[in-house]
């Protein structure tokens, strides 16, 4: 049985919870937040024997093989190193960190511990993105020509107000960083490495330090030009959450808030994989999806030493990169070369 701690019981705690509950030889047996009636109120749900208000003290007590960190972005580095330091496996909700420096220190001390890390991008589980991936690696597209992205979401005034660290440079990152940052991931996952981007960022609408709005370009090391686009000010609820992927014998558009639905499937040659398009579309509460469950599959085979992560550190960094390289290209107005130096 692989007994996990969990740190931070915010929104998004509640689908690790809920996935780690269904999958077998796995279990939460204890979890913190700086906020203990948090903490308290989700050892309760879940029925959980032990809570705590300081992580560092919920590592050192309790017999546990790995923490899942949900906290703000900008410290699960800082929570992440001191687990591995204790020998602790970790799972990181995205993005890894909001800094390349800290992304590195925390995979160089899992790397030094020998435990392993893994980085939350459970969209690259979707069935429509799984789709896409195949018919790509099959390059049924032949050569593709262009791809485009599109995150057309709503995030209110109230969404930033609700905790301070929403919208902060340090601890959050904006719309790239956060609600783009599986786009961006998935984005280097289906296409490849980036050569160079140019980007354009704004903030429009709301009162925080980063950016509700922008444009990136993506060069493609393999000549594919990509474009992702995001804004969080779309009135008056989420739109789209899509890519398209245009190429010399293939067409396709995943779409819906967050790429749930196959809009476009066209091929010159027909392949078994059609047979699944209609049925790979679904229904999606919000804009998370189902994937941490699916997520969950691979962390615990990894652990028992069955597989290696699909995710793990190195391949988060990928995205975090590309980001730090779209806000160097707003802010100084130039194209950016990857990798940053
Ligand atoms: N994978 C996804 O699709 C997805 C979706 C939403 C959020 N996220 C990520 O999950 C993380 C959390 O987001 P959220 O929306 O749940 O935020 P949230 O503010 O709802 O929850 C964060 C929680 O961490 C707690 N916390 C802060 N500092 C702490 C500390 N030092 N020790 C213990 N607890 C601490 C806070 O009190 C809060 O309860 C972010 O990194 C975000 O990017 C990922």
């Amino acid at each position: 049985m692989i007994k996990f701690g969990l740190i931070g019981c915010g929104r998004i705690s509640e689908n690790h919870f809920r996935a780690v509950e269904q999958v077998q030889d796995a279990e939460i047996i204890t979890c913190c937040d700086i906020d203990v009636a948090r903490a308290r109120s989700k050892a309760q749900e879940f029925r959980i024997s032990s809570f705590y208000e300081n992580y560092e003290e919920m590592i050192d007590k309790e017999q546990i093989d790995a923490v899942i960190v949900c906290t703000p972005s900008g410290l699960h580095p800082e929570i992440g190193i001191a687990s591995a330091s204790r020998k602790l496996h970790v799972v990181t909700e995205k993005p890894m960190a909001t800094d390349l420096e800290s992304a590195d220190k925390l995979i160089q001390t899992c790397d030094k511990n020998d435990v392993k890390l893994f980085v939350v991008k459970q969209n690259r589980l979707n069935s429509t993105m799984k789709l896409l991936k195949s018919a790509i690696v099959k390059n049924r597209f032949g050569k593709i020509y262009t791809v485009q992205s599109n995150v057309f979401w709503q995030r209110p005034q109230s969404y930033y107000d609700q905790a301070k660290w929403r919208g902060t440079w340090e601890f959050d990152g904006g719309a790239f960083m956060n609600q783009a940052s599986h786009y961006v991931d998935a984005l280097y996952w289906l296409i490849g490495p980036v050569d160079h981007v140019m980007a354009e960022t704004a903030t429009m609408a709301r009162k925080i330090e980063t950016e509700d709005t922008g444009s990136a370009i993506l060069k493609f090391r393999n000549g594919v030009i990509g474009t992702l686009n995001v804004t969080l000010l779309v009135y008056p609820k989420n739109l789209e959450g899509s890519i398209t992927v245009l190429g010399e014998k293939g067409t396709v558009k995943l779409g819906g808030i967050a790429v749930n639905k196959i809009e476009k499937w066209e091929f010159d040659e027909f392949d078994e994989d059609d047979t699944s398009v209609f049925d790979s579309s679904y229904q999606t509460p919000n804009v998370y999806g189902y994937g941490h469950l699916q997520y969950y599959y691979n962390v615990i085979k990894a652990l028992k030493g069955e597989i290696e992560p699909d995710i793990d550190g190195r391949d988060g960094r990928k995205s975090l990169e590309i980001i730090k390289a779209i806000y160097l290209s707003a802010k100084e107005g130039k194209k950016i070369a990857l990798p940053l130096k």
